[in-house]
């Protein structure tokens, strides 16, 4: 059984709000769903601002920042875990 668990995480700040980050999140979610140890949830501002979208894929406890998100993009990187 796999245990380890990935955790993306949306920027939910103003910024990429403004960007339509909700529908990378629903996006990841619906990727998400029924598979196990995929965590989606949103976060707060992460600075990243200006090349937002921005997205957060904790993975084997490294942090990986991706930039000018959309939900296509998420869903191609989650087919890969
Ligand atoms: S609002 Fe998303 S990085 Fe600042």
């Amino acid at each position: 059984m796999n245990n380890k668990k990935i955790v993306i995480k949306v920027c939910h700040g103003h910024a990429c709000s403004g960007r339509f980050s909700k529908y990378i999140l629903e996006r990841a979610q619906a990727e998400a769903d029924g598979r196990e140890g995929l965590i989606c949830e949103e976060c707060p501002c992460q600075g990243n601002c200006e090349k937002g979208p921005t997205v957060i894929i904790t993975k084997n406890d490294n942090d990986q920042k991706y930039s000018h998100m959309d939900p296509n993009e998420i869903a191609k990187i989650m087919k890969k875990f």
